[in-house]
């Protein structure tokens, strides 16, 4: 996740055009919903390290560094503030988290110090600045003063403004003498404190040497951004394209022929209720937990070792805090108390958001039966859902799983450039010595993995990471039992199917905006036909609607603008926008890519949304 981050920014040293952020609604009052954690788990999550070096700087610099200067602010006196500080992280949409044994910084939700990374300058280690599972997967919105919480919930972050901002800090820093030497001191003050036990003037030399080659990174990120056309769709507020970034980081590192734009930005998934899931992903491209969470962790840069030899596939992953870390999102087996009990979805809290109107539910509750459960399932409160027609087994002696619905592009008829991704991308990974299979299903061929130049970019990430997995297993003796536990009983099956999975409707209301891609602003909205919905999209704002369910998307300073285009291109320069609002239409246009039904009255739609917000 290095490359392309700081931006054509940094080189204009001009904050307030390029890092320009939106004026929020006031917080008088914070809430986090019961979803079933203790607030020590929870802060657990929020900062245990998954062993990622996710900004390209160290720990102590990540909390010494002095914001970007803000003509308003330096005007104002304010010009040293920390960048750390949760003031001004929250400006990217991060939340705050207090100060704890395991936040000593009092950092946001979703940061975590790795300790142990290895020092390619200097040798040894250091302690890097990862994001962990909560910095992505925690959702929160405002209304009428609340703040409202929600674990698991999509992420409003916006990720490569803040590493911009970065830049352009550490840029201002290169220049301005007396701010440089201030923030050595304070690095050092800091790293003395920690480790008492090496000689200052070591401090010193391994803080020049990592200045330099951090600055000359930097410029070279700068010089390569200007010179290379930028083919990326914004991602902006609420949305990663995290599959490709995955593999720009990944095999970008091997051979930087790999890289691609980052063309497919998707919204971040809540992820209640997915430990159940056959397939995970929006396309349903991946199976086992350990995989779908270790390369994730790959593509928010944990080290790895990736040259040939004893130590291949070494890494700095955090495996066995991924177990933990999926334990507690998934909870025990849940079909026996017909009951989830992991991380649960929250409740529409009718003391903030106001009383739900039952008549009318329970009216939308036969539209639902009629028009939705059968691509999303019946709802888990009713006994239907927990019998074996939607669960099934993967392996012939293992737990039962959900089986999820995956509906094909065509007929859903959304933005395709994510399912498109597995499909077509290869890389380059000749030489990197690399061969053998994935997915041993019971019953289903392996498929063979070579090194060479056009390997699918599936396969060989699902085999890089599950190496990766594997040198740690038996580095660490972890024995075939536990590993299969680790692994959360499934196999390392891989597939892309040109589809997008139908999933359950449990706390929908709470992870506006909605699709895959964030296309859609409210709940309302996706039940009318595509050609209504509005067109133009600002997200990042988080000031809710209670009523037609979803973010406020008026136009705002600093919001990321998404113009959505309404019809399909299949094929052309435009196949792979990445930003349609088309499909899961209700029109009368039967027969028409992507309508999936007939188009509801307007009480109908509002019966839907009103049953929506109980699930
Ligand atoms: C940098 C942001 C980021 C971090 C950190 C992150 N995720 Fe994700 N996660 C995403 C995005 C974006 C997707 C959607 C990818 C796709 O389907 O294309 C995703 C997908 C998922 C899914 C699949 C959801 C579904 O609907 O199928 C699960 C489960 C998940 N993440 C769990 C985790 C866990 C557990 C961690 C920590 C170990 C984690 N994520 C860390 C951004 C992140
Ligand atoms: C033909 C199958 C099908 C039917 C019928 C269907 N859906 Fe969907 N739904 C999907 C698929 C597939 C997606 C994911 C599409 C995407 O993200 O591109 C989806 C996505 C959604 C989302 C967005 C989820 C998110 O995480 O952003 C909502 C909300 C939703 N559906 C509600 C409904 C409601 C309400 C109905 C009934 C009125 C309904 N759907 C009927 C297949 C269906």
């Amino acid at each position: 996740m290095n490359r392309k981050l700081f931006g054509l920014c940094a080189s204009l040293l001009f904050l307030s055009a390029c890092t320009n952020t939106p004026d929020q609604p006031e917080e008088k009052v914070a809430v986090w919903l019961d979803q079933g954690w203790s607030d020590e788990q929870r802060q657990w999550f929020h900062h245990e390290t998954q062993g990622t070096a996710t900004l390209p700087i160290p720990y102590e610099w990540f909390i010494e560094l002095e914001q970007p200067i803000n003509l308003k602010s330096w005007y104002k006196g304010e010009g040293r503030v920390k960048f750390s500080s949760t003031k001004f992280l929250q400006k990217f949409g991060y939340i705050p988290s207090p100060q704890t044994a395991v936040n000593p910084d009092e950092l946001p939700v979703g940061f975590a110090k790795t300790s142990g990374i290895p020092d390619l300058v200097n040798g040894g280690t250091y302690n890097a600045i990862g994001l962990t599972c909560a910095g992505c997967h925690t959702g929160h919105m405002t209304y009428q003063g609340t703040s409202i919480r929600i674990d698991g919930g999509p992420a409003v972050s916006n990720i490569t403004l803040m590493i911009k901002a970065m830049g352009v800090s550490l840029m201002e820093t290169d220049i301005d003498q007396p701010r440089r030497a201030r923030f050595k001191t304070a690095v050092i003050n800091k790293l003395q404190a920690e480790t008492p036990n090496i000689p200052l003037s070591e401090l010193n030399a391994r803080f020049e040497k990592t200045y330099k080659a951090v600055i000359k990174g930097l410029k070279a990120e700068l010089i390569s951004i200007l010179k290379t056309k930028d083919e990326s769709v914004e991602e902006g507020f609420t949305r990663l394209d995290a599959l490709n970034r995955i593999g720009n980081t990944v095999f970008g590192a091997y051979n930087s022929a790999n890289i691609v734009p980052t063309n497919a930005p998707v919204n971040y998934p809540h992820i209640w209720t997915t430990s159940w899931f056959d397939w995970v992903q929006y396309d349903g491209s991946i199976m086992q937990p350990m995989i779908r969470n270790a390369g994730e962790s790959m593509g928010v840069a944990a080290w790895l070792n990736l040259e040939p030899g004893p130590d291949q596939f070494d890494s700095s992953i955090a495996v066995g805090a991924l177990f933990e870390m999926e334990r507690l999102l998934a909870g025990n087996h849940p079909q026996k108390s017909k009951a989830f009990n992991g991380l649960k979805a929250p409740k529409w809290p009718e003391n903030i958001l106001g009383t739900i109107n039952q008549v009318l539910a329970s009216e939308g509750e036969k539209l639902y039966e009629k028009h939705c459960e059968s691509c999303h399932l019946p709802v888990i409160s009713s006994g239907k859902f927990w019998t074996d027609k939607y669960w099934k087994k993967i392996t012939p002696d293992g737990a039962n799983y959900l089986a999820l619905n995956l509906i094909p592009t065509s007929e859903i008829g959304t933005d395709t450039a994510q399912s498109n991704i597995l499909q077509t991308r290869t890389v380059d990974i000749s030489g990197m010595d690399m061969s053998g299979t994935v997915c041993n299903l019971p019953g289903g061929e392996p498929v063979q993995v070579t090194s060479g130049p056009a390997t699918p970019f599936a396969f060989a990430l699902g085999l890089t990471v599950e190496r990766a997995i594997n040198f740690y297993y038996d580095k660490h003796n972890i024995s075939p039992k536990k590993r299969e536990l680790m692994n959360g009983g499934r196999p390392n099956c891989l597939q892309a199917p040109k589809a997008y999975k139908a999933r359950p409707l449990n706390g929908i209301w709470a992870t506006a905006p909605f699709l895959h891609n964030a296309s859609v602003a409210s709940l309302y909205e996706i039940l009318i036909p595509a050609e209504e919905r509005a067109s133009t999209l600002y997200l990042g704002y988080l000031e809710f609607n209670p009523v037609k369910v979803g973010f406020i998307s008026t136009k705002k300073d600093g919001l990321s603008k998404t113009k959505a285009l309404t019809k399909v291109v299949v094929s052309g320069p435009n196949a792979r926008h990445g930003n349609f609002n088309s499909g899961h239409e209700f029109s009368d246009n039967k027969g028409a890519q992507g309508v999936i039904g007939p188009l509801l009255k307007e009480h109908e739609r509002w019966a839907l949304v009103e049953y929506l917000k109980t699930l």
